[in-house]
């Protein structure tokens, strides 16, 4: 079991490239079995969500082939329903985005069948929305035993006229690759706006498709028969570059991270400088600087363009080292505040309120033995960790490998001392630290 081990204290200097974006890879592989001819996919991120998801597709009769590092070419020619392993079940179970396939394989095949998908536990992670979608697509649509199937009844989805009751990115996604390849014209209205629906809508466009209005809140697709190979880069990771935003806050210093597109981080930079921190913006890459003391502030979670749900227990992290009482407002999520918990073992003072945190800042976090609670909680341990006097050990680090390219080599680079080390099973939290 690999945990993560920091000595905090060191500040962060240097350069670090952020990796493409895990929610548009997500998306976008899944998609690109609705094309008909070779995908080449560039700026990929090397995380274990893709990894499983380029699994889950060479079991389906897809080939993969990775030609150099985050560039990978899928050859969905041989794709197949049936019949699929027991094998991709497995993965599809562990993963949120394997729902993506459901709307992928309905716009290939007119029929899907996949389980339901796991991912980070923050309460209850409804999918009528996507539900609604295929099924005004002309898609019957069974939920039950595990398992979600979708067949349209005339063996090919119509377009149609959808309005989502909530604004849902996942919905969003997987109603717009179901729809590309669906007979005549598809609207829908109150769609999610996040920088990866912009890059699904521009990847499915490349290979032939016709999506319209992505990034703002009525996507319009017209319908093709069928989409063809192509190449496409992935945009820069929004939520990894905060993250690295977020940790020079908490752990003081300067780093340029390159590869960004500023305008996906306006929401992120706006907080960080009522705190005090300096963000510099370039073509393609940030300047974040901290030293003197952080400011307190108040922070409320919203769909894009607000601050991203996906920032939150990042900004929990550097919220408690800074002076004075803020407020933290999940506005998304109903359970994403398990990580405060892991947080007040270093000393945090917070008092959480249904989905509002209030943050007493203390003049210095400890290290203490924590636990990553899913991926962005992970992240928020490691900025705390980075930030704190003494060692933190962090257990559980394969949910931040769910999602961060090599954070401990791009950590180690920027001067931070962390570590990863492998610590037997039996003696990982042996005094039962860490139980329920
Ligand atoms: N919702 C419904 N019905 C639905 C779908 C969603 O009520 O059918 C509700 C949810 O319960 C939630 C809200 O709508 O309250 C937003 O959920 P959304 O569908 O937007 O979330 P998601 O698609 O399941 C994606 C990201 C999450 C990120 C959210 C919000 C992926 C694979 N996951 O989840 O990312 O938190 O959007 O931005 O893209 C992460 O990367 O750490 C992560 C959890």
């Amino acid at each position: 079991m690999d945990h993560y081990l920091i000595q905090g204290g060191n500040p962060l200097h240097g350069e670090v490239e952020i990796s493409g974006a895990k929610n548009a890879a997500v998306a976008i592989i899944p998609a690109a079995i609705l094309c008909h001819g070779v995908c080449r996919i560039e700026n990929l991120p090397e995380i274990s969500d893709t990894d499983t998801l380029l699994h889950i597709l060479t079991c389906m009769g897809a080939r993969v082939r990775t030609l150099d590092r985050g560039t990978v070419e899928i050859d969905a020619a041989d794709v197949r329903l049936d019949p699929l392993p027991d094998e991709m079940f497995e993965m599809t179970r562990r993963i949120r985005a394997s729902y993506y396939l459901i709307g992928s394989m309905l716009g290939r095949f007119g029929a899907a069948r996949s389980t339901m998908p796991g991912g980070c536990n923050f309460g209850e992670r409804p999918i009528d929305q996507h539900v609604k979608g295929f099924t005004a697509l002309g898609a019957q649509v069974e939920v039950g035993s595990g398992f979600i199937t979708a067949r349209a009844s005339s063996g090919r989805l119509r377009g149609s006229h959808i309005y989502l009751d909530k604004v849902s990115v996942g919905a969003t996604i997987n109603i717009m690759i179901a729809a590309a390849t669906a007979e005549g014209l598809t609207v829908i209205e109150n769609v999610a706006r996040e920088p990866h629906i912009v890059d699904l809508a521009n990847f499915l466009n490349s290979m032939g498709a016709d999506v319209r209005g992505a990034g703002t809140d009525v996507i319009k697709i017209r319908g093709v028969s069928s989409l063809h190979g192509g190449t496409y880069a992935l945009i820069p990771d929004q939520i990894e570059a905060g993250t690295y935003m977020a940790a020079v806050a908490a752990a003081g210093g300067a780093v340029k991270l390159t590869n960004v597109i500023p305008k996906h981080l306006d929401c992120i930079s706006a907080k960080l400088r009522e705190m005090g921190v300096e963000v510099t913006e370039f073509g393609d890459s940030v300047l974040v600087r901290r030293e003197g003391a952080l400011r307190n502030t108040n922070i409320k979670t919203l769909p894009y363009p607000g601050f991203p749900t996906d920032m939150q227990p990042q900004a929990g992290a550097v919220l408690c080292c800074a002076n004075g009482i803020s407020s933290l407002t999940e506005g998304v999520w109903d359970n994403r505040f398990k990580y405060i918990a892991e947080l007040r073992k270093m000393g945090a003072v917070v008092d959480v309120n249904g989905r509002t945190a209030v943050i007493q800042g203390v003049p210095r976090l400890t290290g203490a033995k924590v636990r990553a609670h899913d991926l962005r909680a992970g992240a928020a341990m490691v900025i705390a960790g980075l930030a704190a006097e003494g060692v933190t050990e962090i257990e559980d680090v394969r949910f931040i490998e769910r999602g961060y390219q090599d954070l401990v080599g791009k950590l180690r680079a920027l001067g931070a001392d962390i570590r990863c080390v492998d610590v037997p099973e039996e003696e990982t939290d042996p005094a039962g630290i860490n139980a329920g």
